[in-house]
Formats: C-alpha cells, structure tokens, sequence
C-alpha cells in the first residue's frame, strides 16, 4: 500500500493533477499546487459537495467568508490559547518531532507485536481458533496489553493535564529513539501554536496582529446572524462554506493528507437545543451516503466514533477513509453544543440569538458541524480511482476509474487520421460539445496511445471520428472502463453523452 502511494504521487504528478509547491526552488514542504486536471477533479468535488449541501437543501445557504478575520476571533474559539502541539527535539539529529505521535507509534509497536502473536496462535490452532479467549489468557499478550493500558493512562493524563515535563519523562522512560538517527537525547517538550500569523497594515500605523484561519467554521459563526436575518432563515437551518485554512503543521507528510494549506467544505447546522443528538445521527447518516453515492468500494469507509469528547462537544466521529496510509480521518461530524455562538457573544457583546416564534422565546441555537477537507477528498478519490489493468492482448493500462461527474476531462475528440478532412469534422463536432462539456482535442500519436493519455486522466468517453463519419454522419463512441465502442449519430451525441456524465 505504501507503494500504492508512490504510484499515486508520480502518477499526479506526471499527469497534471499535483504538483509540489514552487518546485523549480526544491518545493514548499506540506505545500502542493492543483495542476491543469487537478483543478477540473477539485472543481467538480466542490460542485458535488455544493450541489448536495446548499442546492438541495432548501434550509441550507452558502457563504463565502474572508480568510482574514477580527483577532478576537481566535480568543474566543479557543485557538489563541489551545490550538497547540506538544513538540521535541532530538538533539543529535536537530530533528522535530510531535512529542505525542512519537508516543503513539511507541503503542502502534506494541499492539503490532500482540498481532503477531495473534496471527501465529491463529495459524497454529487453524479453525478452533478463540481470539478473544486467546487474547484473555496469553501471558505474553497480557503482559503487552497492560503496558499498553499504563502507558495510554499516563499519556493521556499528562496532555490532559498540560504536564510537559512528564511526557518528556515517558518518553525518555520508554526509551524512544529518534527514528532517524537512533539517538535518545531529547529536550524538553514546548507548546506550539499551529496558527500562522501576519500583520495587518504598516508598522507606522502601529501593526496589528492577525491569523490566517486554521479553520473555515468561525466565519460561518460570526455571520450567524446577518445570514440569519437577511435570508429570513428558521431553525433549523444550515451555512455553508468552502475555503482555505491553513495551519503550520510541525508534521509534514503524507502527500495532500496533511497540508499547511489546505480547503474545508464545511456546514454549521443551527438547531433547537435538546434536538442536537437527533440532527447529528442524521447528519452522520447523511454525510456517509453522500461519500458511498460515488460508487467506490463501500468497504473503504466506516465511522470512528470520539470516546473522550473535546469539551465543547456532546458528540463527535469521523468518517476514515482506507487511504493507502490505512484508515484514517476524512471528515469530522460534531455536535458542538452552543460553545462558540456562545464564546462570540461573551467576546464580543453582541447576542447571537434566534427568536423562535413557536416558543415565543430567544436561545442561543445548537450546532451540528459537517467538516471535511477538499483535498483529503481528492486524494480518497484519486486512490480509490487508480487502477492498473493488464488487458486481454497483454498490454497494460493505468486508468482513473473516476465517476463521470468527477473527471476533469468529459469528452476526447479525436480523428483517427490527422488529415483527409477529419480534422475539420473533428473540430465541428468539438465547437457542438464544448458549451455543455470541458472536452479535449487530441491528434497526436496513434489513436491506441491517445486512448491511454485519457485512461489516464480518467476521461470516460472518447469521441472518436474517422472515414466512415464524413460519410454517414456517426462517431465511434469509447467507454473509458469496459473499452466498448458504440457508433452514435452526430445529431444523437450531446444527448447520449449527457445520459453517461451528468449529475
Ligand atoms: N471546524 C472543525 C475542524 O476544522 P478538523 O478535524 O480540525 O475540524 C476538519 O478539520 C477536516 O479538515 C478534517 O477532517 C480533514 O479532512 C481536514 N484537515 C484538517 N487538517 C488538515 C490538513 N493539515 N491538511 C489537509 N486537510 C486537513
């Protein structure tokens, strides 16, 4: 699997979809630029999002907020003082490193060696095989499991409790070495603001600090009300947004999973309160049928329910996505109780409340949060769709199997010859088709090579135009995935190609 992500940034790379930040100076790191298709692929994800979310909800609108916003903002959500990272350095190898992530992968160890013994005892026992029996009596997977349980306990007490001097002293405990250079001298462990911040206005004029926003949400709260009242919207109802976040993450790795800079498609839902828990489960259920709609492998989705909630939460899980990394977070659903529409208005003197007309009485609504990163969404779509086939004569193939409504590139137009007319007719057929669909115009190289170019690219249907079209007026018509051609009349495509692409 690991590989499977090789493959995967080499292939966004090489055919336009990803590339590292400003390369020609050796990149950015955790920064990465959209290319030619990765901008069509981003583009439709956001279109599907919108379209579900804003368009098909009449109680939900959108909004586009500024990245820039007011600093008490961040006092008020709680970033200026907790939006922090415990970080280490090894003072051999100058290396950095999140003092809680070199922990938990201290865990990962352990629990890998319970496996082991796990798979070996299956092995052995074959069909009579007890796991839970096994994993209960075992002395040598009892004794791991313990010091798993000590070593979470105090984890989690010392982040719990801000105690950096004792998460230094666990891992100096437990003997973790720096992964690079196997030295174990370590310094302290600091507190680290993943918030990035510049200066508003000159110097001059007395600079005023300000954030670039590590999350979209906030500019949906603070605008709670203008949207409110100037859409006349009743509760419950729903804003949404789609924007960049940034946040100086101390990690970077993992291709577009973790980026510095980044988009969300959020949803702040604004419900009366005591029917928060009932809007959640139905967002949960809604949120997952949206990802399951496009028709990838359903097994690569589950939910991850939070056990120790945040403390403005009353409920919270994520939806993991099986990456080529393995399961992990693809978009957040939380109930977030009244914390920040309550935080803004203790900031800020203002009331944020609704006046429910029923109950003939104002509260500060409930929010349900939808949250989820546009571009983990690219590479779930981008991993689930790569595919390699060797065909029936042997040859091999890379294709996107990506859903029609999702491929940059719609329709290839393509004569077979680049002469005898078939240019022309190629061109006419392109000026009918490029008003409903992003087409491309291809003549180069054989047509077998051309075929591949969009396999690539993940364009389901190529229009293919020869001979026989400047005499009866039909195209051949190609299928990206079964590679079937079908003969279509020129007069009959738009409407044939809509039926295959179309939301
Ligand atoms: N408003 C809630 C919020 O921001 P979050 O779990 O911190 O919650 C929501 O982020 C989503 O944003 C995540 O599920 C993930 O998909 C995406 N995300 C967060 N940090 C990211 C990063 N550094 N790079 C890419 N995507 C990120």
């Amino acid at each position: 699997k690991e590989n499977l992500l090789k493959k995967i940034i080499s292939h966004a790379k090489e055919y336009g979809f990803v590339f590292p930040s400003s390369e020609i100076y050796d990149g950015l790191s955790a920064v990465y630029d959209y290319g030619q298709n990765g901008v069509g692929l981003k583009n439709n994800i956001k279109a599907y999002w919108w379209k579900s979310m804003v368009q098909l909800h009449e109680n939900i609108v959108g909004i586009d907020a500024a990245i820039f916003m007011h600093p008490t903002t961040w006092k008020a959500s709680g970033h200026v003082d907790a939006f922090n990272d415990p970080l280490i350095d090894n003072k051999d190898s100058k290396k950095r490193y999140r003092a809680d992530v070199l922990i938990e992968d201290h865990i990962a160890k352990i629990e890998n060696k319970i496996k082991k013994e796990v798979t070996k005892a299956a092995k052995r026992f074959g069909d009579d095989f007890d796991e839970a029996q096994f994993r209960s009596t075992n002395p040598r997977v009892l004794q791991n499991q313990e010091k798993i349980d000590t070593i979470n306990q105090r984890f989690k007490a010392s982040i719990e409790n801000e105690d950096f001097g004792d998460l230094k002293a666990l891992i100096e405990e437990l003997e973790i070495a720096d992964p690079v250079s196997g030295s174990k001298n370590w310094t302290d462990v600091r507190q680290f603001n993943l918030m990035f911040s510049t200066e508003l206005g000159s110097l001059a004029e007395g600079a005023n600090k300000i954030y670039l926003r590590p999350e979209t949400a906030q500019g949906i709260f603070v605008n709670f009300l203008n949207v409110q009242k100037t859409g006349r919207m009743k509760i419950p109802f729903g804003i949404a947004q789609i924007g960049k976040a940034f946040r100086n993450e101390i990690i970077a790795r993992q291709f577009i999973f973790r980026m510095r800079e980044f988009e969300q498609m959020e949803m702040q839902f604004f419900v009366k309160p005591g029917e928060e828990l009932q809007w959640y489960e139905s967002w949960k259920k809604k949120r997952l049928e949206w990802h399951k709609a496009l028709g990838f492998d359903e097994s690569n989705y589950r939910f991850h329910d939070h056990l120790n909630l945040a403390h403005y939460a009353n409920a919270a899980c994520d939806i993991e996505f099986n990456f080529p990394m393995g399961f992990k977070e693809l978009e957040g659903i939380h109930s977030r109780t009244d914390f920040d529409l309550k935080a803004h208005e203790e900031y800020s003197g203002k009331k944020l409340q609704f006046f429910d007309p029923q109950e003939n009485q104002s509260y500060v609504p409930y929010v349900i949060e939808t949250s989820i990163g546009l571009d983990r969404m690219f590479l779930a779509v981008l991993s689930s769709a790569y595919t390699e086939e060797t065909l029936a004569d042997g040859s091999e193939r890379t294709v996107l199997k990506l859903p029609p409504i999702l491929a940059p590139v719609k329709v290839a137009i393509l004569p077979l010859v680049n002469k005898d007319g078939l240019p022309e007719k190629s061109r006419e057929i392109l000026d009918l088709l490029k008003y409903d669909y992003n087409c491309q115009y291809d003549f180069k190289d054989a047509i077998g090579r051309r075929y591949r170019r969009q396999d690539a690219i993940g364009t389901p249907l190529c229009v293919t135009v020869d001979a026989q079209t400047l005499v009866d007026d039909t195209v051949t018509l190609r299928h990206r995935d079964s590679m079937e051609q079908e003969r279509v009349a020129i007069g009959a495509l738009n409407d044939r190609i809509n039926e295959l692409v179309a939301f």
